[in-house]
């Protein structure tokens, strides 16, 4: 996919799956990002602070507007079919960061509410975004890092075969401490 090719913002994609569907974030969703955001998750991830605020979510939510229009990210809402809170609220996120359209990479990144763990959500919203960068936005290779504590996260790659590629021992400044972290990768097949 190149520059003039790629979707403009009014037609982000939608992809529907037997569990989930997925679609762009909206700001009316900042309230259930905030409120779904505790501190088990955010320790997962790299990038996400806590206590995350209902302004901290606007804030990520127009950002993700703008990445999405300048190429550099995909953010999806993951939406549960069976959720009994309704099938249109949000019940996490999953997204495409870093895109790399010359070496056709990009980071896969997702998060669900902990009310919501143990549903098959996440290994299905892994496996079509997957599916998306291969077939929709024409990428080689998509890529994770899992803090290897992290034993759903990785099952849910290794599920979806993506495969171990290398472990670091990096410093989180969110954690205090030093984290081993492992790479996953899964190359078009
Ligand atoms: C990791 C996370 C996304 C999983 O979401 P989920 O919707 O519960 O995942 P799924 O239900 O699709 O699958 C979880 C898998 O991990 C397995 N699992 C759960 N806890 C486990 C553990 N402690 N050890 C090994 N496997 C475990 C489940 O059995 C399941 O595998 P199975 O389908 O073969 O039974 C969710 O826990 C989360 O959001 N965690 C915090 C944020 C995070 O870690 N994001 C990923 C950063 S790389």
């Amino acid at each position: 996919m190149t520059n003039d090719d790629w979707p403009t913002h009014t037609s982000f994609p939608k992809i529907s799956g037997r569990l989930v569907d997925l679609r762009g974030l909206s700001i009316g969703d900042a309230n259930d990002i905030s409120r779904l955001m505790t501190y088990n998750i955010s320790k997962s991830l790299w990038e996400v602070p806590y206590p995350y605020s209902l302004e901290h979510a606007q804030n990520f939510i127009n950002s993700s507007r703008r990445d999405f229009e300048s190429l550099k990210s995909v953010n999806f809402a993951i939406l549960y079919k069976n959720n009994p809170e309704g099938d249109s609220s949000l019940v996490g996120i999953i997204s495409l960061k870093n895109i790399d359209l010359d070496n056709k990479n990009a980071n896969l990144g997702y998060w669900i509410g902990e009310l919501y763990w143990g549903n098959g959500i996440a290994s299905e919203s892994v496996a079509l975004v997957i599916n998306h960068a291969f077939s929709i936005l024409g990428l080689e290779e998509v890529y994770a890092f899992v803090y290897s504590e992290n034993k759903a996260s990785m099952r849910v790659l290794e599920k979806n075969g993506m495969t171990k590629k290398g472990e670091a021992n990096e410093y989180s400044k969110k954690l205090g401490r030093y984290q081993n972290t492992t790479k996953f990768v899964i190359k078009r097949q």
